[in-house]
């Protein structure tokens, strides 16, 4: 498999610190077929995000701004991102033993001035989201135009890491241990946020819709 030096140097990452940022990993024509497809896509695809199962839109619009649209495999772009995304699940399986057992993942568009502030992407003892991948649509993208996702350790307030959103970089990580957050940037950013989960038909509550 192509990928396997680069799935490799995740699931290491994984194992040993576990988060992954790699720059210029996801593969350039898949990147930008989805960077196409996300700016081609007609404004009312898009619906504004929501925070679990929270309702409130004016206390939702505190935490993000961003909108969101589900990838699905309609079409080509789509169809080759959830191959892509399903490879290294697989390959992360082998390696790791994490069981990761379904995946879901959609576009989200920040316009200028848009953040989402600090948060996790799933509670511990929840069992739904495992594994967090997140990877950017913006061709040249310049570290002063802001934008950063900025990931923190589960205790204490001193970032990780900054990742300017540039085109093709991959961050996966815990989706149950990584506080993190979007900080604004001066014009449109493009990303792509999916989950791996564990197969949790076991527990009864009805999956947040974010
Ligand atoms: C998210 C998220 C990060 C990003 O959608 O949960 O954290 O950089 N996105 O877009
Ligand atoms: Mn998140």
């Amino acid at each position: 498999m192509a990928e396997q030096p680069l799935f490799e140097q995740i699931a290491n990452d994984i194992y040993s610190q576990g988060y992954s940022v790699r720059e210029a990993a996801l593969p350039a024509s898949l990147a930008s077929a989805l960077a196409e497809q996300v700016r081609s896509l007609p404004d009312d695809s898009f619906s504004r995000a929501g925070i679990g199962r929270q309702q409130d839109h004016l206390k939702t619009e505190q935490v993000r701004r961003d909108e969101i649209c589900w990838i699905d495999d309609s079409t080509s772009a789509g169809a080759d991102w959830l191959e892509w995304t399903g490879e290294l699940q697989n390959y992360i399986n082998r390696r790791l033993f994490l069981g990761l057992f379904s995946f879901e993942s959609h576009f989200a568009h920040y316009r200028a001035g848009d953040f989402y502030k600090t948060h996790l992407d799933a509670f511990r003892g929840q069992q739904n989201r495992v594994l967090t991948v997140v990877t950017y649509l913006n061709p040249d993208w310049q570290r002063e135009y802001g934008g950063d996702l900025v990931i923190y350790p589960e205790q204490g307030d001193a970032p990780l890491m900054h990742v300017p959103p540039a085109m093709g970089t991959l961050v996966v990580f815990l989706s149950e241990e990584f506080p993190h957050e979007v900080l604004p940037a001066d014009r449109d950013r493009y990303s792509i946020a999916g989950w791996y989960r564990i197969n949790s038909s076991a527990g009864s509550s009805v999956d947040p819709e974010s």
